[in-house]
């Protein structure tokens, strides 16, 4: 990351003490998306993985898992020249999908890519705002994989580092813009 992205994350992610329960502290990105430039540098940063070492996109499709992955996967899809692609929770999408289950801290979450979504061999960057058990990368990633497609890069906001997230995702490189 460069300074200026640095300072633009200090100043525009908001810590709210006890939300969405007491003793956690909440990283509330709403300011970030408020700001302009805010917005268009880190959607530029978010990008950077997609390209190669030219600058030349070497992505096909950007998936964004619903449902603050929306709000940053398709402005870098669009940033990137490709076509966006929502990895959606369960039972929401219409034709025929790959679906993957994960653990959470309590019950289960799933997740549903269209069939079609994703062609054989074609290489995707998954971009979601936060790391944290990485369970939704992890499933993600199960999907592309279901697809026949290649994950060639991941891009998080924000990595919650002590919940180790990194290790449970399997064989990717994850690019974080801010680690906390
Ligand atoms: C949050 C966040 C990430 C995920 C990270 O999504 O937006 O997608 O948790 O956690 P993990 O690494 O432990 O999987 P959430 O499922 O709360 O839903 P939302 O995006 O719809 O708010
Ligand atoms: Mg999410």
């Amino acid at each position: 990351t460069s300074p200026v992205l640095d300072e633009l994350l200090a100043r525009l992610v908001a810590d709210v003490p006890d939300f969405p329960q007491p003793g956690v502290l909440f990283k509330d990105i709403t300011p970030l998306l408020a700001d302009h430039d805010g917005f268009t540098q880190v959607v530029d940063a978010l990008a950077a993985p997609g390209r190669d070492e030219t600058g030349a996109t070497a992505v096909t499709k950007v998936l964004g898992m619903e449902s603050r992955g929306f709000i940053l996967g398709a402005p870098v899809a669009l940033a990137l020249g490709v076509g966006f692609v929502p990895v959606r929770k369960a039972g929401k999408l219409p034709r025929e999908t790959f679906a993957v289950s994960y653990a959470l801290e309590y019950g289960e979450a799933t997740l549903e890519v269209h069939r079609d979504a994703v062609a054989p061999g074609e290489r995707v960057l998954l971009v979601d705002d936060v790391l944290a058990t990485g369970g939704t990368l992890e499933a993600t990633r199960q999907l592309v994989s279901r697809c026949g497609g290649v994950v060639a890069g991941v891009s998080v906001l924000m990595e919650l580092a002590a919940l180790g997230g990194r290790a449970a995702v399997s064989g990717v490189e994850i690019t974080s813009l801010l680690t906390v």
